[in-house]
Parts: structure tokens; sequence; C-alpha cells
């Protein structure tokens, strides 16, 4: 297939990296057949926690700092080896369910979530004048004093009610994600406890002191400190955990995590550029996971409804352009290992909108020229999150050209039509085809012979006459029910 080489495609991306720490070693070979046998499941979920990152508005990186600092604090407690490889996965994983809450966020708010989910985390909210101010700081920062009362009622109706469940919408959906993953249920607990405060004040459940588990209690306090030490800087991190000792966190934790004050180099490496490359190093040895390509299948898939669950009008959208992408390279005659990368990459496609704010994705009316530009990023960043997993040249590749069209008129990279492959052009076919079928907030969903006159249009300039035809005789034989939205 030709699509450039993998040296060729970094230097593409490197203006506008998300982390600071170099790429992984590449193999300039794409072929899905050569893919890593001994890849481990850390290198693939730190990689993609930088997806849920940017979904809760935080630099890329935070999910991967808090589990170095969350693995400090366990081996200081001397936690077994199965507990800390739990944790190890639950650090990493705790935002799972970020994406759930953001389309209602944004909506409540009048705002761009990522910023109404950044400043969360640097609020200390169970207290009544801190939430009011939060609040005040977050609603509707473009609108005028009528607009900003408007959504102070509304968020005030939904009240600690509508908060609590938020938090256990966000909570269970990001356990179910990890019991999907194949991870412990002791994983999937810890992110179902992650907002649990010390008292008994936090979210869902309200559980209080060892109630909490101490995975839980090691996450809600790391994930905290992480914030306020990327933001405010270590002082300020610290100073916050003492505040909130015996509130939102387990005094015992503090006086441990006190204890790390004076070690520089500790500090240092939470900061420093290698940080990203270094994770794999604290996963406990003899409980190391290798990812198997079931793993990595229920791994693209989870990522799958993450992206999906971020806006009421793409609930289905990869899930759907997956089932056609794949019905469209059986017809091409994509060989079985072929279609199993292949099926990943169009479950990973859209992993990049996770760093798209809602109030652009949902907005009703038409999009400014900057924020056009913005959504144009997204396969950008798809590239530069599964781009940095040993073995994934291959897909990072096709997931991230899904908007390249073949008179090179297309996004991000505008690349010919000589560079793209047979699985980028049906990826492309897929992806185009679902989007014009859905339901829209302005119409139904479109007939099918609608949608195919509408692509006849595009085929040699936008979209490859193989795949488009393949795409017919797919949809034909086996039929299509295209997406319907899902309220917020
Ligand atoms: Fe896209
Ligand atoms: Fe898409």
């Amino acid at each position: 297939m030709s699509i450039p080489p993998t040296q060729t495609w970094h230097a593409m991306h490197d203006d506008l990296n998300l982390l600071e720490s170099p790429q992984p070693s590449q193999r300039c070979d794409a072929s899905p057949a050569n893919h890593a046998i001994d890849l481990r499941l850390s290198e693939v979920v730190s990689a993609l926690s930088c997806a849920l990152d940017l979904t809760e508005g935080q630099p890329a990186g935070h999910a991967v700092r808090t589990c170095l600092l969350g693995m400090r604090l366990a081996r200081m407690l001397g936690l077994d080896d199965t507990t800390r490889s739990a944790l190890y996965y639950a650090l990493m994983l705790k935002d799972l369910g970020c994406s759930s809450n953001a389309a209602r966020l944004s909506q409540l708010f009048g705002a761009d979530d990522h910023v109404v989910k950044k400043n969360f985390k640097t609020t200390d909210w169970p207290r009544l004048i801190n939430a009011m101010q939060y609040i005040g700081r977050n609603i509707c920062p473009t609108g005028n004093i009528v607009q900003k009362l408007g959504r102070f009622i509304a968020i005030g109706v939904a009240g600690d009610k509508g908060a609590r469940q938020m938090i256990k919408t966000r909570c269970e959906r990001g356990a179910s994600i990890a019991r999907l993953f194949g991870l412990t249920e002791c994983t999937a607990q810890t992110i179902q406890q992650l907002d649990e405060h010390y008292n008994g004040q936090g979210h869902p459940l309200g559980l209080k002191g060892e109630e909490i588990s101490i995975t839980a209690r090691i996450a809600g306090l790391c994930q905290t400190v992480e914030v306020f030490l990327s933001t405010y800087g270590l002082t300020a991190a610290l100073d916050m955990a003492r505040k909130r000792c015996g509130r939102w966190f387990d005094p015992m934790l503090v006086d441990l995590l006190v204890k790390l004050e004076h070690d520089d180099a500790f500090w240092q490496s939470m900061t420093d550029k290698h940080f990203h490359a270094e994770i794999g190093k604290h996963e406990p040895e003899d409980q190391r996971v290798y990812a198997s390509d079931r793993q990595l299948d229920r791994v693209a898939l989870g990522f799958a409804q993450v992206v999906d669950a971020k806006s009421p009008w793409t609930r289905k959208h990869s899930e759907h352009v997956t089932e056609l992408a794949v019905g469209i390279g059986r017809v091409m005659g994509f060989d079985d290992a072929l279609t199993r990368w292949f099926r990943r990459a169009a479950l990973l496609h859209d992993v990049g909108k996770l760093g798209v704010s809602n109030s652009i994705l949902d907005k009703p009316g038409k999009l400014t020229d900057a924020q056009r530009q913005v959504v144009m990023q997204h396969p950008r960043y798809t590239f530069q999150i599964l781009s940095r997993v040993r073995g994934f040249e291959f897909l990072a590749q096709t997931a991230a050209s899904h908007h390249e069209r073949l008179d090179g008129k297309g996004y991000h990279l505008g690349l010919e039509a000589k560079h793209l492959s047979k699985p980028v052009r049906a990826l492309v076919v897929a992806d185009i085809f679902e989007a014009i079928s859905a339901q829209r907030p302005y119409r139904d969903t479109m007939p099918m012979d609608k949608v195919f006159a509408i692509m006849d249009d595009m085929v040699g300039t936008g979209i490859c006459p193989e795949a488009f035809a393949a795409l017919r005789y797919h949809v034909d034989t086996m039929g299509y029910t295209p997406s319907r939205m899902t309220p917020a």
C-alpha cells in the first residue's frame, strides 16, 4: 500500500505533538501482518489515556503522571502486587467514563466542557461558597446577564441530584468499560469509587472512610494532586492535600504524600519529558499484562464507545462506520489479518474527537472558520495518540486518514490519491456514508438512494470508485439501518 513512510508521518505531526516526550521507536514497515507480538497492555492504555486527558480538559499525560504518583504511594504502603496491578490500570483509565457527561455539561453551562471540567478539578466543590463561585465563573462565558441567569436557574433546578447523577453515570460507565477490557473487578471498583470523599460527602454513593477501597482513596488523592501540580506547582498541590485532609482524602495517605515533599528526584521524574516512556517500568513485574489480539479488539471497542458517548449526534458513529468499513473491506478482498487491524482502525478513527469541545461538536448552527479549524485537527490528534503505541503504525496512519480525499483537498494532511491505501479509501467511504445517512437535528435519517446519489457525485474526486462500489454492494446485500440521535 502507498502510505507515506512512517518518518514522513511523524515529521508532518511534529508541530503539534500532544506530549513532550519523543515518539517511540518505529518500524518503517506499516504492514498489519507484522505487528508486535510482545505488546504490553500498558503501552496501549497509556497512549489512549491521553485521549481521556483531553476530554477532561487536562494536559496529555495527566493520567500517566497520576499513575506514577499512585504507584509510588502504593509501594510506600506495601500493597501486594495484585492490588498494585489493579491500581496501575485504574489510574491510567480512571476517566474512561469522562465522555458520558461532556455534552450535558456543555449544554448545562453553555460553555466549553473542557474548561468546565478543568475548573471543576481545582474547585473544593462540597463547600457551597466554592460551588457557587465555580458556577458563576463558568456559566455562559460569552452570554449576556439574562442568558447567564437562565443557565444559573437551570443548574439550580438540576441541583445536587443532577450533579450526583452525572458523576454516577460517569463512574458506572468507566467501570463497565474497564470490565469490557477484561481488567479486574478491583480496577473497575476503583474507577467506580473515584469521586467518593473520605468524609462521605463525595459522589455517587457517599461512601465514607474505609468503605472506599484503598485503591480508590489513592486514586482520588493522586488525580487531584496531579492537577494542582501541573497547574500551580508542588507547593500548591501539597497545600491543597493538607487543606482537604480528612474531608476529601484519607489522612494516612496525605501523611505519606507529605513525606515525599523533599524527594526532588521523584517530582522531577513526574515532569521529566520521558515520563511517558517510563510508565511501563512501574507495572508490577510478575503481573505484567501482555495484550492479546482479543484484548486489543476489546480496547478498540471500548474506546470507540468512549468516543461515541461524547455527543448525542454520534452515539453509534464509530460502531456503524466499523460495520460498514469491514463490510467494504471484505468486498474489496481484505484478508483476515488485515481485516482485524482495519476493524481496530475504524473503531478508533475518531478518537481525536475527544480533544474537541462539545460546544463545537454539538453546535446547532454553522461553525465559524476558527471552530472548523479546531474540528479539522481531530484526525491529527488521532494520529498523535495512536502512533505512540509500538506496532500501531498501520492503525494510526489508516485511522488518521479518514478525512482525506482523492483530489488532495481533504484534511488534515491533504494527501494525494497515490498516498491513499485501499483500507484508507474504504474507511473514507464508510465514514461519509454513515455521516450523511444518520439523523441530524434538522432532519430525519436519509433514504439510502439519496445517500448514494450524493456520494455518486464525489466519485473520482473525493472518494474511490472501487470502495464506493464495494459499499453499494455491501449495503445492497447486507442492509443498513442509519444512526439515530440519542438525547444527552
Ligand atoms: Fe472524523
Ligand atoms: Fe468519523
